[in-house]
C-alpha cells in the first residue's frame, strides 16, 4: 500500500480480529463440493510428517480448486484429493509462464481455532498480479473461501508445535492447451497446503547477503510487482552464484540505474539507522509489495519510529555500514517473518552490520508480529481472520 506511511488513524472496525468470515464468504465456502480423499494419510504417518517438516516438502491430503473459462467465469468450486495434475504438453503455462501465486500462513491457536494474517491483502495482491499477467481476477471472497474450505477439510494437518503453521500456496495458471502467445481461455486456481515448522530453530540466525550488480530480477514496466513464477526463475542463477560465494541470499538493485536497493529474491529489505528511523525501498513498480513489509511499516510507526519509503542508493548503504549510521538491516516475508542480516557484500565491499548479531528493533518487531499472528498479543489492527 503506497500510502501506508500516511496511515495514522485506527477505526473501531480494525481494532479486533475478524473472528468470522463475512457472510458472503461463508456462502462461497458452502459452495465448495468436498470429495474426501480415498487414501487419507494414516494418523501416525501424519504425526511423523508433522513432527519436523522441511519447508515445502510435505503436503496435506486435499487441495481446493476453482476453474475459469472465458465464457463461463469462475465455476466448480471444489475440494478434492491432493495429487498430480494431468496436463496436455501444449498447456499454455508450460510455454508462456502465464501464472501467478501467493504465499500465506494459517496459524493455530491453543483453543483449536486457525487464523490467517491479513489474507485479504494476499487476495488483493493475487488479483493485481493476475491483472499484470492477463489472467482473470478472482474475487477476494472466493480466494478466502477456498483457503477456509481447504483448512477446514485438512484441519488435522495444522501443526501445533511452537512457531509452526500451515503454509498456504494459492496459485493460478493458464490451463488451455495451445501454442500461441495470447491469454488463455481456460485457467485453474488451486490452493495447496504444506505444514511448516519453526523457520529458525535454535534462535534467530543472521543471514549474509550478496548485492548483485550484474543481474536484475525485474525492470521498469516489467513484472517485478507481480508475484509470478518468471520472477523467481530469473532470480535462480544469481542466487546460485551468490551461494557459491558463500552467501545466503541475493539483494537486487533497480534495473534502470543499477544503483538503488530493491529487494531480495523472496523478501523485502529494511534499514534501521542509528537515530532509530526505519527505511525501506519505495515501491518502484519492480518491487513486490510484501504484506509483512507494510505491516512492519505500521508497527514501527506505532512505536513512534520515523519510517521512510524512499530510493536507497547502494552508495549510501556502503557508507552507512562503514560509518555506523546503519545500525540494523533485516529482510522480511511470510516464510521467515523477519530475518536479521549480519553481513552485506558486493564486488566492491564486504561489511558486517552492527555487531553482526540480530538488532534490537529487528528482534522486537519480529516478536511483536509473531505474537499477533499466534494470537498472543491483542490484534489492534484487525489483521487476523479466522479460517477454521
Ligand atoms: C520477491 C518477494 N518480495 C517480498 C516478499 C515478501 O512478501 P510477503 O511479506 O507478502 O510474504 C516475497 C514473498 O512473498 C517475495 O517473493
Amino acid at each position: 500500500m503506497k500510502g501506508e506511511t500516511q496511515m495514522t488513524s485506527t477505526t473501531s472496525e480494525d481494532i479486533r480480529s475478524h473472528d468470522i468470515l463475512s457472510s458472503g464468504t461463508e456462502e462461497i465456502v458452502s459452495l465448495f463440493d468436498v470429495t474426501p480423499t480415498d487414501t487419507p494419510t494414516p494418523a501416525d504417518v501424519r504425526a511423523a510428517r508433522l513432527a519436523a517438516p522441511k519447508f515445502g516438502t510435505v503436503f496435506t491430503d486435499h487441495m481446493a480448486r476453482i476453474s475459469w473459462r472465458r465464457d463461463q467465469g469462475w465455476t466448480h468450486h471444489r475440494v478434492e484429493k491432493y495429487g498430480p495434475l494431468l496436463l496436455d504438453p501444449a498447456t499454455a503455462v508450460l510455454h508462456y509462464a502465464q501464472e501467478v501465486f501467493e504465499g500465506m500462513k494459517a496459524y493455530p491457536r491453543p483453543d483449536g481455532t486457525v487464523w490467517a494474517f491479513r489474507p485479504t491483502a494476499n487476495a488483493e495482491r493475487l488479483a493485481r498480479s493476475a491483472h499484470r499477467l492477463a489472467l482473470p481476477g478472482l474475487p477476494v471472497e472466493d480466494f478466502l473461501a477456498a483457503c477456509a474450505a481447504l483448512v477446514r477439510t485438512d484441519r488435522d494437518w495444522v501443526p501445533t508445535a511452537p512457531d509452526s503453521s500451515l503454509y498456504l500456496r494459492p496459485f493460478m495458471f493458464a490451463s488451455e492447451a495451445f501454442l500461441g502467445v495470447r491469454p488463455a481461455d481456460a485457467v485453474e486456481f488451486l490452493v495447496i497446503a504444506s505444514p511448516a515448522g519453526a523457520y529458525f530453530s535454535g534462535g534467530l540466525k543472521p543471514v549474509s547477503i550478496w548485492i548483485d550488480t550484474e543481474y536484475h530480477r525485474a525492470g521498469p514496466g516489467g513484472t517485478g510487482a507481480a508475484k509470478c513464477g518468471g520472477n523467481y526463475a530469473a532470480s535462480l542463477l544469481p542466487q546460485e552464484q551468490a551461494a557459491a560465494k558463500g552467501f545466503d541470499q541475493v539483494c537486487f538493485l533497480d534495473g534502470a540505474t543499477n544503483t538503488m536497493l530493491e529487494e531480495l529474491g523472496g523478501m523485502n529489505v529494511f534499514l534501521v539507522m542509528d537515530d532509530g528511523s526505519v527505511h525501506t525501498p519505495a515501491l518502484s513498480g519492480s518491487i513486490l509489495e510484501g504484506v509483512t513489509r507494510s505491516s512492519i511499516l505500521r508497527l514501527a510507526q506505532d512505536r513512534g519510529r520515523s519510517v521512510s519509503e524512499r530510493q536507497i542508493p547502494l552508495t549510501e548503504v556502503v557508507e552507512g555500514l562503514r560509518s555506523g549510521r546503519i545500525a540494523e538491516v533485516f529482510a522480511c516475508g511470510t516464510a521467515a517473518v523477519v530475518t536479521p542480516v549480519g553481513r552485506l557484500a558486493s564486488d566492491t565491499f564486504d561489511a558486517t552490520v552492527g555487531t553482526g548479531e540480530p538488532g534490537e528493533l529487528t528482534t522486537a518487531i519480529r516478536d511483536e508480529l509473531t505474537s499477533i499472528q499466534y494470537g498472543r498479543t491483542p490484534d489492534r489492527h484487525g489483521w487476523m481472520q479466522r479460517l477454521a
